[in-house]
């Protein structure tokens, strides 16, 4: 096992509904540690270019549209295996077929307002954290 760290998004459907302090007990009660936390707005560049992995993808626009309809909060966590332990937390991405007791599971409303995003690899994780946090933010 590794220290690792990831990236996190609560998204807009959460903050909305004033979840951010329920899902980061969530995180923080499975052994992940916040080490870095802002809140935002996303731009429309911002929520493209983020996602541009997923550019051509049928959901694209209405992702992007969701992603800046409210406030989001960035994190970067760190852990053990951090990566997997977040995934773990949060559960599938289509809530339906999220476990029981996972951040989606619990709080999503759909596949696409389904709370929270985290990285799905230690690459990409490098990759997302230093599109919104520099290096002297992040406070291990
Ligand atoms: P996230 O982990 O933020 O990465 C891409 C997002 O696209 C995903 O979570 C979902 O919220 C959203 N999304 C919307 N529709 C789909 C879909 N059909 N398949 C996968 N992701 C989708």
């Amino acid at each position: 096992m590794a220290l690792e760290r990831t990236f996190s998004i609560i998204k807009p459907d959460a903050t909305r509904r004033n979840l951010t302090g329920k899902i980061n007990a969530m995180l923080e009660d499975a052994g992940l540690r916040i080490i870095a936390q802002r809140r935002i707005q996303l731009t429309r560049a911002m929520a493209e270019g983020f996602y541009a992995v997923h550019a051509e993808r049928p959901f694209f626009g209405d992702l992007c549209d969701f992603m800046t309809s409210g406030p989001v909060v960035i994190q970067v966590l760190e852990g053990e295996d951090a990566v997997a332990k977040n995934r773990e937390v949060m559960g599938a991405t289509n809530p339906e077929d999220a476990a029981i007791g996972t951040i989606r599971k619990t709080f999503a409303e759909s596949i696409e307002a389904n709370s929270a995003h985290g990285s799905d690899s230690a690459e990409n994780a490098a990759i997302e954290i230093s599109y919104f946090f520099a290096d002297v933010e992040l406070v291990g």
